[in-house]
């Protein structure tokens, strides 16, 4: 609340001094139009008298009229040197306002970020902020589902999913293996009546949300990456209730508690799709182009994307920005890929003609957060890997999810040590 006022506080002067420069500016094109000459300059007086002078002697010598007629002429040059100066002032007037608007805008959000101004400590002891604060929670957007996640969340964190019919048997998976481990704080958003239905009928907290036709219909019958742009939209007002989210697709097997092994300390915490710690977490790629001779490499920065499908999300303003921009990138450009998208807007920084998200942003452990590449690649042939437990794996890299998700059940959670053995490392 303090927050919206103070903005207002701000747009308000900034706004009035835009209105004190304008009614200037008029009164300056008024004097200058009943005073031409100006209203101070001693020379006006002067001039006034001499073309008074001339009004009475007209003709009395074509002498004495080519001069007046060549003082005229070097008025007017005169004159139109002194137009175009002015001209040239108003505009750098209005770039030094423009800039001092933009600059009062940084500062302000700056300081709303920052609060009060620090002096740099000794070296070693500083550090930058990456945990944002929260927002201020608005029950007002949607009151039903500020009521039911007052009674789902856990410390104001909650497991959001989205389901329509098509992931039916998926879901059910999902939704055994979460009960199974005990996540009490877990909510399915059903993109159809049959699941709404499936899920009251499993005990498994559901929320259908109030029509909204465009999101209905591609909730109803949109494909995997369809339904997987939705999101964006959706999860919006959770956060503006003031909840952190961690969003899962139903592909994914929990093994052990989540909300366990998070570090709650950046804006974004997601799964990498990397599979080891260089492409997880990222890495200096050096690009070799020998005609350049001396400087034939070229460094580059590299981190494999993070998977939209499982991600932490705490409800500040970069968060919700990002919502935002994924969800309008998507509904403009239908063919996107929402992962591409969300990575694009993550980690691209601020250049000319765009003006980048700066979200803080965190990659869980690989290992912990397993994608199903890391799974069938490396920790089954690996003797000590073998013995990790993961607290979730997602089954991101393989089409046949449905046998590959049940096989993960066997071997992790029924011991059977062989249950992922007929999988090939990648699809046939
Ligand atoms: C990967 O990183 C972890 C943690 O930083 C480290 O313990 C491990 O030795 C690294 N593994 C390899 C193969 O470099």
């Amino acid at each position: 609340m303090a927050v919206g006022r103070r903005d207002k506080a701000a747009s308000f002067r900034g706004s009035r001094i835009v209105v004190a420069i304008v009614i200037g500016v008029l009164l300056g094109c008024v004097i200058a139009f009943l005073f031409p000459y100006g209203l101070f300059n001693p020379a006006a007086s002067v001039q006034n008298r001499r073309i008074g002078k001339t009004n009475f002697q007209i003709g009395s010598s074509s002498c004495e009229s080519s001069e007046r007629s060549k003082m005229l002429k070097s008025e007017i040059v005169s004159l139109s040197e002194k137009n175009s100066e002015l001209k040239m002032q108003v505009r750098d007037l209005t770039e030094r306002l423009q800039l001092a608007e933009q600059g009062k805008d940084q500062a302000q959000k700056q300081f709303l970020v920052l609060g009060e101004q620090h002096k740099a400590g000794p070296f070693g002891t500083v550090k930058a902020l990456r945990t944002n604060p929260t927002v201020v929670p608005d029950d007002s957007v949607n009151p039903r589902l500020a009521k039911i996640l007052e009674k789902v969340a856990v410390r104001k964190e909650l497991i959001v999913a989205l389901a329509n019919s098509n992931v039916k048997e998926m879901l059910e998976v999902w939704f055994s293996s979460i009960k199974r481990v005990g996540i009490p704080n877990y909510l399915v958003i059903a993109l159809d009546d049959h699941i709404e239905e499936f899920c009251k009928s499993n005990d498994v907290p559901v929320y259908k949300r109030d029509p909204d036709s465009g999101i209905d219909a591609v909730g109803r019958s949109g494909g995997n990456h369809a339904v997987s742009g939705l999101k964006f939209r959706i999860l919006r007002e959770f956060l503006q209730l003031g909840y952190s989210v961690l969003l899962s697709d139903v592909d994914i097997i929990y093994l052990q508690n989540p909300f366990n092994h998070l570090y709650r300390d950046s804006d974004v915490e997601s799964m990498t799709d990397g599979h080891n710690n260089m492409t997880a977490y990222g890495y200096n790629d050096v690009f070799d182009e020998p005609a350049m001779g001396w400087a034939r490499y070229a460094h580059t920065m590299r981190i494999w994307v993070y998977n939209s499908g499982f991600f932490f999300i705490r409800p500040t303003i970069p968060s919700i920005e990002l919502l935002d921009r994924v969800a309008d990138r998507l509904a403009k450009q239908p063919n996107s890929w929402d992962q591409a998208v969300f990575n694009e807007e993550l980690f691209f920084p601020s250049h000319p003609g765009y003006e980048g998200l700066h979200a803080a942003k965190r990659t869980m452990d690989f290992y912990m957060f397993m994608n199903s590449k890391v799974l069938f690649k490396t920790v089954r042939k690996d003797a000590k890997l073998k013995k990790l437990k993961p607290v979730i794996v997602h089954v991101n890299y393989h089409p046949d999810k449905l046998r590959r998700m049940k096989a993960v059940v066997e071997f992790f959670v029924n011991g059977k040590q062989d249950a992922l053995d007929p999988y090939p490392d990648g699809s046939e």
